[in-house]
């Protein structure tokens, strides 16, 4: 086959905090997988990724420790950079968007659009908190829909109603920065048309899944974008971190942050050049149509990489002679969560892989995640499948069959390959499977299969061993010393097969088997042609995969455990305060939805003699007609407030689970309502 030339780029990700398991397994881990792999087979690739280091979230740390933004993109780079290499990740390049050349780079395309006539300028009204002294980014802005009432929705638009409205119409908004009320500022800013390009962007996105197989995910976020119409958005911001807008009449503002991130991996590549003393590198990666391009994402990142960056590079192509190449594919995972639930930084739920590393080596990290990647729909890392995934497998299976051969060659044929003599069935079966493989596997990544790829390269493992057992070669040993040699000839081998397809998963272990082999990589093509001559010499192996004992992943358990009830318990309060609360027992005699909303219900209680109207926002929960004759508890006491227009009086107590599903609290039958709750 051809050699393919390839750009490789993994989303850029926040120099804000440390990554976690969560972003390897989406974004990084794959990529390098795949990377590590074409690179084996012989393709032309680079792989380019970097730090995102503008947005309103590094400032707001900044803030919040009272130091520079600068301060904290140089610590979390420098962080996220070390954990990356010592997870293996295989970069050409970690660049960071606060370099020049990303400068230059995001203010040439946004002239570009500019001086094409392309962008829409627009005067509108924005929040400014005067006593922070900056405009306010939409989700720093909270108050209540006009439309529905909802208490949390932003300054622009509501999630609970999904309806649009003019900023100057939220009622009751505050800062989320500093608590105050905000006062609306009038400001201008430069607009990108994505509905001029929704039609191509269709076509492009049907063709390349007609032509490379786009995975269902992607498609289904892509299409839903689509169905509602993409909307002229906003390329810069009211803010000074970040990279400036290029016109005179643009004091104070600067590129919205995803507009040039994306346009990180293009400085990245640039910067590239720079450092292999290459000057057109990024221009065969970016801009010659023999490269094909894949981007590698979570699935959050999704209508970056498949409407944005490709509308921004056809508007740029449009006007160019030189023409950028548009993702040929997205394959996006869905998300990691951790035992159970999702990541989350402010409830210490999950770790940093920084954190990992200082503890377990980088390999069965890698295994685990791999073999469990969210290809498909979300998965969770669990400690005791990290521990069973490395004991049972790892070392058991591979660990096991390599030691049990090197062991036998040193012991019993000093330390060389023993010559392989006349082949049997069993071996010719052996040796046919070695052949096999590379291209089994191989046909999985070059899919982005990478889950589906790491279980066949155990298998080849699981079918050694048995190979192994097999043909007994402790028997043989005695009665025909050569078949025995044979054996264990084609068990080095396999070994050394095993070594090449597992290399791009757990390359730290490959590269120590090579080393007991005294041999290198072949090459993926070559990687199962038993590489290894009669009497080459082999060196002394070392255990490959150390177990994990049960108390150390009982202690990772518990002190998950200890975070999370530290973060559940919230404020005391005196028994005079709750007594404060007056609970009863309703019933419910009649509930509806409520139009326009597709959370609220409105019930009718009876609470002994008296009858209340209540909204309630569980209708993604509960449907009205399972609800009538139900009794619950409520909050009788509460003061009574207006939502979509319909008085509520009172509230009903709910549980919420992590999925956000509401269960609410029910009272046995025999109760009689208005029954005070203690
Ligand atoms: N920083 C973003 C995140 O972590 C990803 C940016 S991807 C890029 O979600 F393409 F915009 F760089
Ligand atoms: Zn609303």
């Amino acid at each position: 086959m051809n050699k393919e030339k390839i750009l490789v780029t993994s989303a850029l990700p926040y120099a804000n905090g440390p990554i976690h398991l969560g972003h390897l397994s989406g974004a990084y881990l794959p990529a390098d997988i795949y990377v590590r792999y074409k690179r084996l087979k012989g393709d032309d690739i680079i792989y380019v990724c970097g730090s995102d280091e503008h947005g309103v979230p590094i400032t707001l740390s900044a803030d919040k420790e009272n130091v520079k933004p600068k301060d904290i993109i140089d610590r979390y780079h420098n962080i996220n950079k070390e954990a990356f290499t010592q997870f293996g990740m295989s970069f050409d390049i970690y660049s960071r968007t606060s370099l020049p050349v990303h400068h230059e780079t995001a203010q040439e395309f946004f002239l570009n659009y500019y001086n094409q006539g392309l962008l829409v300028e627009k005067k509108t009204k924005q929040f400014y908190d005067e006593k922070a002294k900056m405009f306010l980014p939409d989700r720093y802005v909270e108050g209540t829909c006009p439309k529905c009432g909802f208490e949390e929705a932003r300054s622009d638009e509501c999630e609970n109603c999904s309806s649009y409205y003019d900023p100057s119409e939220l009622i009751n908004p505050k800062s989320k920065i500093t608590g105050e009320t905000p006062v609306l500022r009038e400001t201008k800013h430069w607009y990108f048309p994505h509905g001029k390009f929704q039609k191509r962007l269709e076509e492009y996105i049907d063709e390349m899944n007609k032509k490379f197989g786009w995975k269902d995910n992607v498609l289904q976020q892509c299409k839903s974008w689509f169905n509602d119409g993409l909307r002229d958005r906003a390329y810069t911001r009211d803010l000074d971190w970040g990279v400036k807008v290029p016109l005179d009449e643009a004091q104070g503002k600067v590129l919205y942050v995803w507009f040039e991130a994306v346009l990180g991996y293009i400085s990245a590549t640039k910067e590239l050049s720079e450092e292999r003393n290459d000057p057109d590198l990024w221009k065969r990666y970016w801009q010659d149509p023999a490269t094909k391009y894949v981007a590698f994402i979570g699935k959050d990142n999704i209508v970056f990489h498949t409407i944005i960056f490709p509308a921004m590079l056809m508007s740029w192509n449009d006007a160019n002679d030189a023409k950028y190449l548009l993702p040929q594919n997205v394959p996006a995972n869905e998300f990691l969560n951790f035992e159970g639930r999702k990541f989350s930084k402010s409830r210490s739920w999950g770790i940093d892989v920084i954190d990992f590393l200082k503890q377990f080596p980088a390999d069965p990290l890698r295994y685990t995640l791999a073999i469990n990647a969210p290809e498909n729909k979300d998965t969770d890392f669990y400690w005791k499948e990290f521990q069973g995934r490395n004991n049972g497998e790892l070392a058991d299976i591979l660990g096991n069959f390599v030691n049990r051969t090197f062991t036998f060659a040193h012991k019993h044929f000093d330390g060389k390959v023993p010559v392989r003599a006349e082949l049997e069935k069993i071996d010719e079966e052996m040796i046919e499977l070695l052949k096999e493989y590379p291209s089994k596997v191989g046909a999985l990544l070059e899919k982005y299969k990478i889950k589906d790829a790491v279980f066949e390269m155990m298998s080849l493992a699981r079918a050694a061993n048995k190979y192994f057992n097999d043909s007994e070669p402790w028997i043989t040993l005695k009665q025909d010393q050569e078949k025995c040699g044979t054996t264990i000839n084609v068990c080095l081998q396999t070994i050394h097969t095993l070594a090449e397809i597992f290399s791009p998963v757990i390359p730290f272990a490959s590269k120590k088997i090579l080393e007991f082999l005294n041999s290198d990589l072949q090459g993926w093509d070559n990687c199962g042609l038993l590489n290894l001559p009669d009497g080459h010499q082999l060196n002394k192996p070392e255990i490959l995969f150390s177990k994990i004992e049960d108390d150390i992943i009982e202690a990772q358990v518990n002190k998950l455990n200890a975070n999370d009830e530290e973060e559940t318990r919230t404020a005391e309060i005196t028994f005079d305060e709750f007594t404060k609360v007056d609970l009863r027992v309703a019933k419910v005699l009649a509930a509806e939805k409520i139009k326009k909303s597709d959370k609220l219900l409105k019930l009718q209680l009876e609470i002994g003699k008296e009858k209340r109207q209540v909204v309630a926002g569980i209708a993604k929960s509960y449907e009205p007609e399972l609800l009538i004759g139900k009794k619950v508890i409520m909050v009788f006491n509460l003061k009574p407030a207006k939502l979509f227009g319909n008085e509520s009086q009172g509230m009903i107590l709910a549980a919420e689970d992590d999925e956000g599903g509401l269960h609410l609290i029910s009272v046995d039958e025999k109760v009689n309502t208005g029954t005070k709750v203690k």
